[in-house]
């Protein structure tokens, strides 16, 4: 198999990365040196030209994995179009690319699609509405995936990601609790944490599936994230109990806390439907973070 993984400095990019080069199972079906991981340095998705001429100049992929995206949520209501060209127009260049060369395509989206406003957590068929520019750019880039390529794909929507790479609402509480003395933190937007290791874990799991590889299938939608529905503010506050730090985070609301971008109020999502068809098993959130932060604390 030749697999194409975008996205390759970002976190769930690194995550697989780091996944295939350690997962024991991997050479179950595949190995290691089936993937290329490739960077903006390799294809510019803001740019059509950059797409084709990479494909172009390169020998057909059995199966792509799109990590890469816009994901400054706040910065996208200010860069609009580019939002939409990463997150919506070079994804239906991907799925029409995919569909050429008869690959699979396995794409990453968001709990942003939704509302919010639902108090019953959501599955993969319920109304989207997005309220903000990633949200609707992302929710663009699933509809014409669905559209250019009806069979042989996944979207997987995941959550409020973090990993050990880059920067996610972990590094940056880590940061501000050196910079000041206490935080405040919003505490009435709920969802789930998505450990990125564990993401990259279940794509890899996926591949493996017998399931997966049955040809054309319908393109379906999955929700995953870790299990567990939080607010931002005790995500927060396990933060800094994991790394021992006896420090002062108040709960404030999200209008208190006015950001460019609207967020969504609750977008805890129902993974029911992932974990009946590919047999996956969900950590919960606390273990996940807390994985992390072992391993964040070995880098100090
Ligand atoms: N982070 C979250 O909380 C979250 C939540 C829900 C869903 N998701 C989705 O999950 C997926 C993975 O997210 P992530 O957290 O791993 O994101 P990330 O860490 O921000 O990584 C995104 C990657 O996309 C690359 N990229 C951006 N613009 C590009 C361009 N024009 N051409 C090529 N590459 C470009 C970036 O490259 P550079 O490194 O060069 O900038 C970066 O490596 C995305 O689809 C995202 O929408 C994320």
């Amino acid at each position: 198999m030749r697999i194409l993984v975008t996205g390759k400095n970002g976190q769930l990019g690194r995550s697989i990365q780091k996944t295939v080069n350690t997962d024991t199972k991997i050479g179950n079906n595949q190995s290691p040196n089936d993937f290329i991981f490739v960077g903006r340095e390799d294809i510019d998705l803001s740019s059509e030209s950059s797409i084709s001429n990479y494909f172009g100049n390169n020998d057909k992929f059995d199966l792509i994995i799109n990590c890469a995206a816009f994901t400054q949520v706040d910065k996208a209501e200010q860069e609009a179009e580019l939002a939409n060209q990463i997150n919506h127009l070079a994804v239906k260049q991907l799925a029409s690319i995919a569909s050429n060369q008869h690959a699979r395509l396995i794409h990453i989206s968001t709990d942003y699609v939704f509302d919010g406003e639902s108090d019953k957590p959501y599955i993969e068929t319920d109304t989207t509405n997005p309220i903000n520019v990633y949200g609707r750019t992302k929710l663009s880039g699933e509809k014409a995936l669905q559209k250019v390529m009806p069979l042989n794909a996944i979207i997987i929507r995941t959550s409020w990601v973090y990993s050990e790479y880059g920067n996610n609402f972990v590094s940056t509480m880590l940061r501000l609790g050196r910079e000041q003395d206490e935080l405040s933190v919003v505490n009435d937007q709920m969802g789930s944490p998505t450990y990125a290791t564990d993401l990259a874990g279940v794509i890899l799991e996926i591949i493996r599936h017998k399931k997966f590889r049955d040809i054309d299938q319908t393109t379906q939608i999955y929700n995953y994230s870790n299990e567990g529905e939080i607010s931002w503010h005790e995500f927060a506050k396990e933060i800094f109990k994991l790394v021992e730090i006896d420090y002062k985070v108040s709960p404030i609301t999200a209008q208190q806390y006015p950001t460019p971008a609207k967020r969504p109020r609750n977008t805890f999502m129902n993974r029911d439907k992932i974990v009946k068809v590919f047999n996956i098993k969900i950590s919960n959130w606390k273990s996940s973070l807390n994985t992390c932060m072992t391993i964040l604390k070995k880098q100090q």
